[in-house]
């Protein structure tokens, strides 16, 4: 498999703490990491890419990728797999859970992109939440506030189905 390409925005570190983890679960495939505050050119590099975002605002994408979406939107996404992760608070913004990970997702299907790794939403406490789209989160969702002992699990489960996808 070929290496695979972590791109992430984190505000407060808490995103950027979890997708450090990722290299675990991928221990046959390097990961690189790129926080999108220095941009997203990178991405053009690898065919295997994991985007990560946090929420703020009113379900609302963290800011350095709100600064990212139009280079987001200029690639050519023909032969790459993308899977995405969301950070978010469930209990004290229920009501826009992940919110964020919908605008990165919006941007891929309109762009045709192949996003892999949708994930049940059972297991959360939160009213409604953007990021869900035909019953299903549209990627992996952390709450690394609350959720500390489900985080590892989940992600192990994600990290191999979207593997299956991976080149
Ligand atoms: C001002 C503020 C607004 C937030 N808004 C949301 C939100 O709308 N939806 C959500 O799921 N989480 C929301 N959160 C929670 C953050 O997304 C969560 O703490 C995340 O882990 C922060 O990631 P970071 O440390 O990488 O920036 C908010 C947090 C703050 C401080």
């Amino acid at each position: 498999m070929e290496k695979i390409g972590v791109f992430y925005g984190s505000t407060g570190g808490r995103t950027e703490a979890v997708v450090k983890k990722l290299q675990h679960f991928f221990p046959n495939n390097e990961c690189e990491f790129f926080d999108v505050a220095k941009g997203i050119s990178e991405i053009k590099n690898f065919n295997n890419i994991i985007l990560a975002t946090p929420s703020y605002g009113a379900g609302d994408i963290q800011d350095d990728w709100a600064g990212n979406l139009s280079n987001l939107e200029a690639i050519d996404f023909s032969d790459k797999t993308i899977g995405l992760i969301g950070c978010g608070d469930q209990y004290s913004f229920g009501a826009f859970y992940v919110g964020g990970l919908r605008e990165l997702y919006n941007v891929l299907e309109r762009k045709n992109a192949s996003v892999v790794g949708f994930t049940e939403s059972s297991g959360y406490e939160f009213d409604d939440s953007p990021a869900i789209k035909n019953g299903k989160f549209v990627g992996l969702v952390i709450d690394d506030s609350f959720d500390c002992n489900e985080i590892l699990k989940r992600m192990a489960t994600w990290a191999e189905e979207i593997k299956k996808s991976f080149k």
